[in-house]
């Protein structure tokens, strides 16, 4: 089957697709339990996610050199594929691959640009034919990553970077790291994320990457329109005011609007969504005095996030940034070398 052929099948299966996002791990981990793609969080234990972690961080001292490179995907060619507008997530897979030394390619296609249909089946049939050792993949249908792990060639590793309202497991585990940097640790904290639970694929993760790292308490707040019905049973509690949630907590996590994937009247109104939940300095008094302040980017001020709380002292909206680049080099460097064990052998630190 080819590429394209995969992806005509990916659009059918049509927007909502969770159902077919089940069981990841026989395809995520090879025999001896390393990661060979990543699709999503679920399931992967909490040894697996401190791995990345300490992988990570091993990977930020390379970035601090003059010379932020380091060979282990030397020879290898890493394929950004990108279905949906995307800055800082791209530039950071970008930089992450570079900087393990890879060869890479960055593709945006737009999935409405269906008038360059035949463009398009040409541009995909050329990767096959490139030999492409990783494609990072960001579509707008839940499982597009999953269903093109299932179908690609077996020597392509997939890793997501953002599916539909599904996951977006790299950005949830860049969070992770942020948070381990400025808490020292993951037990004891209350964690609120606030805004467009709904439509957010970086909520679903956090809260699965949280939970399994063993955070006390894992709250949402959002209006009951922005909330999925199922989000007790991943383990939040929710709440439905700014004074209740932020009470106590440890780090706040602030969402973006996603106008774009919002159905219908979901809010009377930006001004009472960012009245009701914006996160002010006003508001950020309610959480404990040390709390930090993170957004996956890109932020609205003035629609969730006061200016002075996105560039105050317990901002690390920026950290998040960077430490995107390190988990990324963690998680490409990790699925390469869990891909090719007993094949080939990637070459030294
Ligand atoms: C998020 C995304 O695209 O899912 N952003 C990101 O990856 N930095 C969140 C968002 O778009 O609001």
């Amino acid at each position: 089957m080819t590429l394209q052929m995969i992806l005509d099948r990916v659009n059918r299966i049509g927007k909502n697709s969770m159902k077919q996002v089940t069981e990841p791990n026989h395809l995520q981990l090879n025999e001896q339990g390393q990661l060979k793609h990543f699709l999503t969080l679920d399931g992967l234990d909490k040894a697996l996610l401190t791995e990345i972690l300490d992988t990570a961080d091993s990977f930020i001292e390379v970035g601090a050199r003059s010379i932020k490179k380091v060979p282990l995907l030397r020879g290898k060619t890493v394929v950004n594929l990108f279905f949906e507008a995307s800055t800082r997530t791209r530039s950071t897979f970008e930089l992450a691959a570079k900087r393990l030394s890879a060869d890479v390619l960055n593709l945006n296609i737009s999935t409405s640009a269906t008038s360059k249909g035949e463009s398009l089946s040409d541009t995909l049939q050329n990767l096959e034919a490139m030999a492409s050792d990783m494609f990072v993949v960001r579509h707008s249908q839940s499982g597009a990553p999953h269903f093109i792990a299932e179908s690609v060639t077996p020597n392509v590793s997939i890793i997501n970077a953002g599916d539909g309202r599904h996951a977006h497991p790299t950005q949830a585990m860049l969070d992770m790291l942020t948070i381990r940097q400025h808490k020292g640790r993951f037990e004891g904290l209350t964690v609120a994320i606030v805004g467009d639970i709904l439509h957010s694929r970086v909520a679903r993760s956090q809260i699965r990457a949280l939970k399994t790292l063993g955070v006390s308490e894992v709250r949402v707040i959002a209006p009951n329109t922005l909330l999925p019905v199922d989000i007790e049973s991943l383990g939040a509690t929710v709440f439905s005011t700014m004074k209740e949630g932020l009470e106590n907590v440890d780090v706040i996590i602030m969402l973006r609007l996603q106008r774009e994937r919002m159905e219908g009247a979901l809010l009377p109104s930006e001004h009472e969504f960012y009245e009701l939940y914006g996160l002010t300095t006003e508001k950020l008094k309610y959480a404990k005095s040390d709390a930090i302040v993170m957004h996956p980017g890109p932020i609205n001020r003035g629609v969730e996030i006061e200016s002075a709380v996105a560039d105050g002292s317990q901002s690390v909206i920026l950290n998040q940034v960077t430490n995107g680049i390190a988990v990324r080099m963690a998680v490409m460097s990790m699925a390469m070398s869990g891909h090719v064990a007993g094949r080939d052998k990637l070459g030294e630190l």
